[in-house]
């Protein structure tokens, strides 16, 4: 019986570079074939922001907008991103933004040529979660904020509940603090314009204990120079090694080698 070979790698562990910068796995990522899903998606969207950055925000996987422009949460939802961190006091310039998956999962719609989101699977996001880890290794930011269930369940377990334990510090290896928060596009939804105001109000509310949270460890003042960082090209030794990072585990860990 003749073997199906696939036509994608399982796992982007294979396509990180050797000694990997963030320019170098942002680049290696263009070419990413370790799911379908490079089929569908018009390129691949990694994340943006300075390598300084003190806090990485990780959505779902890009939409219609950020597939077509390369870029992440610049539709809609990012809109709606960009307005709650105003309001919370945090500086856009200053955060990383990314994806659990990095290429746009679509169908068509029964009638028209609009392009519907389709929820990223198990195996999709397995297979995209090195470029993931690269970004975490490499960037080290002191807050990572899940948003939505998605990233909040790729990065916390399958049992996570952003409805139960949203807004508050988890601890992680994958940074000093976790919060997990709903995704902007979940706001968007909200069934009538009352519910839209409460449900914006609530996501400006978790953004503030992100705010308060980097202002009481200290960091308030990283968030200023990381704006000003972001016209340099800083060297890592920039920000001492911490966590699993100060062990070497994470270069290791972010070529899927754990
Ligand atoms: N939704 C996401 O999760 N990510 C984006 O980049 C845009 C919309």
């Amino acid at each position: 019986m003749a073997t199906r070979v696939k036509p994608y790698a399982e796992s982007a562990a294979t396509f990180i570079p050797e000694r990997p910068t963030l320019e170098k796995v942002r680049d290696a990522a263009k070419g990413c074939r370790a799911c379908w899903l490079w089929t569908l998606g018009t390129q691949t969207v990694f994340g943006e922001g300075p390598r300084q950055a003190t806090v990485m925000f990780v959505g779902e996987q890009p939409g219609d907008q950020e597939d077509k422009a390369g870029r992440p949460f610049v539709g809609p939802a990012g809109k709606l991103l960009d307005r709650a961190l105003e309001e919370a006091g945090i500086d856009r310039d200053t955060v990383y933004v990314t994806n659990a998956v990095k290429h746009f999962k679509w169908e068509r719609a029964e009638r028209g040529a609009r392009r519907i989101h389709k929820k990223p699977n198990d195996s999709e996001i397995r297979a995209c979660r090195p470029w993931l880890d690269a970004e975490i290794a490499l960037v080290r930011p002191r807050v990572v904020i899940t948003l939505g269930a998605t990233a909040s369940q790729a990065l916390l377990g399958k049992q996570f509940r952003v409805t139960k334990d949203r807004g508050t510090p988890i601890a992680s290896p994958l940074a000093e603090a976790v919060f997990a928060t709903v995704h902007p596009s979940a706001v968007l939804r909200a069934p009538d314009p009352a519910a839209r105001a409460q449900a914006e109000q609530d996501f400006i509310a978790d953004l503030k204990k992100v705010a308060r949270h980097l202002a009481e460890h200290g960091h308030a003042q990283r968030l200023r120079r990381g704006r000003a960082a972001k016209t340099r090209t800083e060297t890592r030794a920039a920000k001492p090694p911490r966590g699993r990072a100060a062990q070497g585990e994470l270069p290791l860990a972010a070529r899927g080698r754990r």
